[in-house]
């Protein structure tokens, strides 16, 4: 299975990302916790992402595309993967494609999670996050067991940087201006299917597995 996970901030993409990759039993590459992993290694690459992410802004494409395909080509992405947070713009969803084609290995599916941006904002400042094994919680929605404390590991949550409701707000702009042509992009070569992610978490993953358990079902509308 090779697949992308499209949606706003908050829509649901790292929660339900852990449970479809154990599922297919495959690599989860997430761009936002790679670059998460890079600030707080201090590396070269994380000194450059930070300044972006804390504004709320895109991370420029030439960056974002050359760490994508090199993760890419380690061995255990060779068969599947599911890409959350990328692409995010036509340059790095044109990338990818040539770059899959060129290794002979297209995407099967793109989905697209759904979420009405009320909720948006209260999902994204709840949130807290394991820096450990990156398990996401909330604390309206889905508080750990013992406060601030991760479940599995026990080490103390994080709040993110950007997830404040000033940063949110700039980073749905951006999704709207420039991630959204994803959908049509995507709608064009009937790889698009919609997922509601609202609900239950463990609703939206068994929506989630019946859609890709049937990726000859009815395709979507085309995106307006
Ligand atoms: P990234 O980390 O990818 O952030 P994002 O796309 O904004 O997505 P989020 O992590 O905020 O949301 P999510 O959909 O994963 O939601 P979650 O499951 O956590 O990117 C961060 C930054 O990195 C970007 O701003 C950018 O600067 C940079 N970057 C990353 N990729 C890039 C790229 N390709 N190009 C350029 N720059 C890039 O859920 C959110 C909350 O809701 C949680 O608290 C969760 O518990 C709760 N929740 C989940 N499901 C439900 C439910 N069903 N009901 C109620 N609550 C729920």
């Amino acid at each position: 299975m090779r697949l992308v996970l499209l949606g706003p901030p908050g829509a649901g993409k790292g929660t339900q990302a852990v449970h479809i990759a154990r599922a297919y039993a495959v690599p989860r590459v997430a761009t936002g916790d790679i670059f998460r992993d890079n600030v707080s290694g201090q590396t070269s690459l994380g000194a450059e992402a930070k300044v972006y992410m804390e504004r709320g802004d895109l991370v420029p494409d030439d960056i974002v595309i050359r760490m994508v395909t090199d993760r890419l080509e380690r061995d255990d992405a060779v068969n599947g993967f599911l890409l959350d947070g990328f692409p995010r713009t036509v340059p790095q969803a044109v990338a990818l494609e040539e770059y899959l084609d060129s290794v002979g290995r297209p995407l099967d599916v793109v989905v697209r999670f759904n979420v009405p941006e009320s909720d948006i904002v209260r999902r994204i400042v709840n949130r807290r996050v394991c820096p450990v094994d990156n398990s996401v919680y909330n604390l309206d929605y889905a508080p750990p067991k013992v406060d601030e404390v991760c479940d599995l590991c026990a080490t103390p949550l994080q709040h993110r940087q950007d997830d404040t409701e000033e940063v949110v707000l700039r980073r749905l702009e951006e999704y709207h201006a420039k991630t959204e042509d994803l959908e049509y992009f995507y709608w064009e070569r009937g790889l698009l299917r919609d997922v509601e992610s609202v609900g239950p978490v463990e609703e939206v993953t068994r929506r989630t597995l019946a859609v890709l358990d049937d990726l000859d079902g009815d395709p979507v509308q085309a995106p307006s």
